[in-house]
């Protein structure tokens, strides 16, 4: 899509962003106590939240897709994490969430962020993420192999090991991942 710009989200874009993360997560059966939209405003009043990576896509002056990569911990050794990610659904499958995928480890790397860790399916091995648990890297003491937990080293360093964490806006109020 040539038409297509990318850009840190400013706080009047919060609504419409809101808009496209229901559109696209939104489903029958979906948790009742943790919703990715919401979370969209929750998370800018986070320490670990980082505006410069929190970016859109845009056409014109529509918002087409959305990315967040907030702080994250393993053991001491501070990092990020990426999601949500979504693309409003008449927009998808047309290389805009490569496009903020990408878009995005470039910004992490210009920051000298050493990794990344998110927690989700296939789509995300061709941009080189990895199963986390061939490294050590644990989501909590009960959740040892989640198959889902994925990390993407950015340099030639990997000595991080052991249990990883979330900025707080991703945990319940007893410290449950949501
Ligand atoms: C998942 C999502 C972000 C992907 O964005 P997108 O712009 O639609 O995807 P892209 O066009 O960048 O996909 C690039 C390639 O990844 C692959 N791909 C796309 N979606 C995929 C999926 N869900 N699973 C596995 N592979 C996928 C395809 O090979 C695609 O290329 P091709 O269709 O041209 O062969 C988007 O579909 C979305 O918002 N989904 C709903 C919310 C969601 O699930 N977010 C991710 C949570 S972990």
């Amino acid at each position: 899509m040539e038409n297509l710009s990318i850009r840190q989200a400013r706080d009047n874009d919060i609504e419409e962003i809101k808009g496209i993360v229901k559109a696209a997560f939104d489903r029958p059966g979906k948790n009742e106590y943790f919703n990715e939209w919401e979370f969209v405003d929750k998370v800018r009043n986070d320490s670990g939240f980082i505006p410069e990576l929190c970016l859109i896509a845009t056409v014109g002056k529509e918002i087409i897709g959305y990315i967040l990569l907030s702080k994250a911990f393993i053991g001491k050794n501070g990092g990020l994490s990426l999601g949500p990610l979504a693309v409003k659904p008449s927009y998808q499958r047309k290389g805009i969430g490569k496009r903020l995928i990408n878009y995005g480890m470039k910004k992490a790397k210009e920051k000298r962020f050493e990794w990344i860790v998110l927690t989700g399916g296939d789509y995300y091995t061709q941009f080189g993420f990895e199963s986390a648990s061939k490294y050590g890297v644990v989501l909590s003491d009960n959740h040892l192999e989640n198959p889902y937990l994925k990390i993407k080293f950015l340099n030639s360093n990997r000595e991080v090991f052991g249990k990883m964490r979330f900025c707080d806006s991703f945990y319940d109020g007893n410290g449950e991942l949501l």
